[in-house]
């Protein structure tokens, strides 16, 4: 089917702005979107077109992966419209489905929902009550502009927790096609992320030692240096457990610990991830101190849009075990902050020692800022006649081989090329949302009748000092 565009609501927010235009901006010079392709950004603000193709372009100028050019950008911006409307009023949808139409972008349009999920149900309501009006075009098997193969994507979070995740994905499938639902998980589209599963499975000297035989502990950590900036009303009700926990680090924990796909489909691929998900060690009461720490950082409360008296966490620590053969007892510990002192994420997976007094070796999967691989293992210090070992490293450094990171598609750019391919092997799936909140929903509940514990700390650093 051809694509014709992609429509996009919340065409005035950050996330437009900073990673939806770039993207496809980069995919417009890869040539990978068709001649008559196009992008309308919806929004509220009274914007001339020219006025939104202005801003577009000083974002664009600023945050695209490939070389800014305005030649490049002269092209892109034929591409581009903006429609203003308010998306909680129903009789606006007529004119933009006719806008749609005018432009001629009916088949194989892709909805981007980028705003809050309060907003899903109205705009799918007025999409369908403006152009499913005729019986024919209300049917699944019409292709008209709001139904048919047209595609939806979702921003995380999906939900607050499990019953209103499961009443957002209840009432997109009243009015798309399961197969037509992504939800989108922009860390499923980061290089190094991908990369796990190669490294793992296209290596004997990894794979052979991947479980609890070798293995003492996993540490799966995504440290941040901002804070929530303009985003406090939504962060204030959601959390570092929903923001980050629940989606971005459950996903990376089920690659680093999913046994071998079956084949490389993506539903081998999700069937495999969600296997972790449903192994994940139940936690009691007794023991919710020893596997979950909350942190705030200091001044959160003094935040634009933020509760003066807010309890929501800004860092959690989690510490999590998958009862199955290869996983046992081993200890998979999940990090995330805002303010912390710096901006890292990686994964490390910590070796047995081999012998009293010996360092157990370790592999670093990288994964931001710097992409790569570091091994660390022992060898006998150089120039000693006994066995005295020393640790040393090997680093590979994919970012520095691939001159500035020119060549790598960012995960936005990766992730709607493959909704245009309808390839949903890099989105989550619904039932490892289900299960990652169900057990979320579980630990926060343990949490709030027998800890309620909030560890503050100090901007800038690595968090509270009682994080394990
Ligand atoms: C988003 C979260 O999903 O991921 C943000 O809502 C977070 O709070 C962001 O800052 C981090 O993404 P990245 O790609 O910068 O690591």
């Amino acid at each position: 089917m051809n694509n014709r565009g992609i429509v996009i609501f919340g065409g005035t927010g950050d996330l437009a702005y900073r990673k939806l235009f770039p993207a496809l901006y980069n995919l417009h010079c890869l040539g990978s979107l068709p001649d008559d392709y196009k992008i309308v950004g919806i929004g509220r603000r009274d914007y001339t077109n020219e006025d939104y193709i202005n801003i577009i372009n000083e974002w664009t100028k600023e945050f695209s992966r490939l070389q800014y050019t305005e030649k490049d950008f002269e092209e892109f911006k034929k591409r581009i419209k903006y429609y203003k409307m308010d998306m909680t009023n129903m009789q606006e949808y007529n004119g933009l489905v006719d806008f749609i139409e005018e432009n001629n972008m009916k088949d194989g349009l892709i909805y981007y929902y980028a705003v809050s999920p309060g907003l899903f149900g109205p705009i799918s309501e007025g999409l369908k009550s403006a152009n499913c009006l005729s019986e024919k075009k209300n049917s699944l098997e019409d292709k008209s502009c709001c139904m048919g193969d047209t595609k939806v994507i979702i921003e995380k979070p999906f939900g607050n927790d499990l019953e209103s995740a499961k009443e957002i994905y209840r009432n997109l499938k009243s009015y798309f096609k399961d197969d037509n639902i992504y939800h989108i998980d922009h860390y499923l589209g980061k290089e190094m992320i991908i990369n796990i599963m190669t490294l793992r499975f296209a290596n004997a000297i990894f794979k052979g030692v991947w479980n609890r035989e070798f293995i003492d502990r996993v540490d799966i950590n995504v440290y941040e240096t901002v804070g929530v900036d303009s985003r406090g009303g939504y962060y204030d009700k959601s959390g570092a457990l929903a923001d980050m926990i629940q989606n971005h680090l459950f996903q990376i924990m089920s690659i680093v610990a999913m046994e071998e796909p079956k084949d490389s489909s993506s539903k081998a691929i999700k069937d495999a991830q969600s296997n972790v998900f449903k192994s994940l060690k139940e936690v009691s009461p007794e023991e919710i101190d020893d596997v979950l720490l909350m942190g705030q950082y200091k001044g959160y409360r003094d935040e634009d849009k933020v509760d003066p008296n807010s309890v929501t966490e800004t860092y959690v620590a989690m510490k999590l075990e998958i009862d199955n053969e290869r996983w046992n007892g081993v200890p998979f510990y999940l990090r995330t902050g805002k303010k912390l002192h710096k901006r890292e994420s990686e994964v490390v997976i910590s070796f047995k020692s081999t012998s009293e007094g010996v360092p157990g070796n370790n592999i670093i999967i990288k994964i931001q800022p710097d992409e790569g691989v570091k091994i660390n293992f022992n060898i006998k210090k150089p120039g000693t006649e006994t066995k005295v070992i020393e640790e040393v490293g090997m680093d590979f450094c994919q970012s520095c081989i691939l001159e500035n990171r020119m060549n790598t598609p960012e995960a936005y750019e990766r992730l709607i090329k493959a909704c245009m391919d309808s390839d949903k092997s890099l989105f989550s799936q619904w039932e490892q949302i289900e299960i990652s909140w169900n057990f979320i929903n579980r630990i926060i509940d343990l949490y709030k009748k027998n800890s309620n514990k909030l560890y503050f700390y100090e901007a800038g650093t690595k968090g509270p000092k009682e994080s394990f």
